[in-house]
């Protein structure tokens, strides 16, 4: 389902629910990431696209008692109702009372909210299903008050909700592709300056986007451990970022005692790849491409230590049925794959994978 048949199903459930039509609707996508996982809070550079049709859609009006906000997931058959002064409560309407949050400055000024929700993207498949949900809420409410944010305040708006309000300690890359990206274009993005370039596609190649059917959940998974174990590189090493790092430095990371070396040689490898993975797509070497994304699966498993089995059983599937590379993509334990295919092959290379891993899931070819 696109984005437009998304926003009208959202716009007749706020009928249904509500008696009357929404004031505002809006959709923002969820994204995969080509190559450079866990770079983006070490400063380093990130190659993500927005999805063409997977996202979420938001149907709000200003008409709910005030100060209270009432929301209806139609993917969970749910209703949240909350206050809009109150604190996170590890809730999924968490994200939205953040968001409402943070565009309205003054607690008197916030109107009471009523709202519909729904979602086409699988939820902790590491395609930014949070990350869509917090930029597609500030598009409709900031549209609904009137206020002006551009793509990126936008951007770093929803991340700030992420790391002080619910609580995970996330980088730019995923609100920013969701925000500012392009659906079908790749993204290079430096997250330490956000300076960044659309990336061309590769001409009679597509990215599948598999689903494992192995979920995570980021806030009660490594993450967190993950950033910290950076940090304590960065402080071993005196560095304030380990993107300032290149392979050049490899005799002082492996100063570092384990886990830290490993942490450090990954983020320092993985922020190579998407350089060269930058280049590789501006000359148009599909097969350059697919080898640099087989390398980031590989340090992400090696390294970082964020694959599962069953990632790395459907990332050395993909390969053998013919994709000229593949890797885990998102923040980790488990969720999509994407695999880099000729284009002509794409639906026998999904359909292969499906057949041959019974929770598997083709999402998209792109
Ligand atoms: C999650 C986070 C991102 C990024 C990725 C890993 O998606 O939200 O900021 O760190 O994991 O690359």
């Amino acid at each position: 389902m696109n984005g437009g048949a998304l926003e009208k199903q959202v716009e007749f459930g706020f009928q249904a629910q509500f008696g009357t039509a929404p004031a505002v609707t809006s959709f923002a996508p969820g994204r995969v990431n080509l190559l450079g996982e866990h770079t983006d809070y070490n400063g380093g550079y990130v190659l993500p696209m927005a999805l063409q049709n997977l996202g979420v859609a938001v149907a709000m009006d200003a008409g709910a008692p005030p100060a209270k906000i009432e929301i209806f997931s139609m993917t969970l058959g749910e209703t949240a109702k909350r206050k809009v002064t109150e604190g996170p409560s590890e809730h999924w309407s968490d994200y939205v009372l953040g968001c409402v949050q943070t565009v309205a400055a003054e607690p008197s000024s916030r109107k009471g909210l009523r709202m519909v929700l729904a979602t086409s993207l699988p939820l902790g498949a590491g395609l930014s299903s949070s990350a869509a949900l917090e930029v597609a809420i500030l598009r409709a409410v900031t549209s609904l008050f009137g206020i002006h944010m551009d793509a990126s305040q936008l951007a770093r708006a929803a991340q700030a909700v992420e790391n002080d309000f619910v609580g995970m300690p996330c980088g730019i890359m995923d609100q920013f592709s969701v925000s500012v990206g392009t659906p079908g274009k790749a993204l290079f993005l430096n997250t330490r300056t956000l300076e960044h370039a659309a990336a061309p596609g590769l001409a009679e190649h597509a990215f599948l986007v598999v689903d494992s059917g192995v979920s995570h959940q980021l806030t009660d998974s490594g993450y967190a451990t993950r950033v910290a174990e950076c940090k304590a590189a960065c402080e071993a090493l005196g560095v304030k970022d380990l993107s300032e790092l290149d392979h050049g430095d490899e005799d002082r990371i492996n100063t570092l005692p384990a886990p830290l070396n490993k942490r450090a040689r990954h983020v320092v490898t993985d922020n190579k790849l998407t350089q060269d993975g930058f280049a590789a797509l501006q000359a148009g070497d599909a097969a350059t491409f697919g080898r640099l994304m087989s390398e980031s699966h590989a340090t992400a498993r090696c390294n970082y230590e964020i694959t599962v089995p069953e990632t790395d059983a459907l990332v050395a599937a993909a390969e053998r049925a013919g994709a000229l590379g593949a890797r885990q993509t998102g923040g980790g334990w488990g969720g999509a794959i994407v695999a880099l295919v000729p284009a002509t092959a794409a639906e026998k290379i999904g359909a292969k994978l499906v057949a041959q891993f019974p929770k598997a899931k083709l999402l998209a070819v792109t």
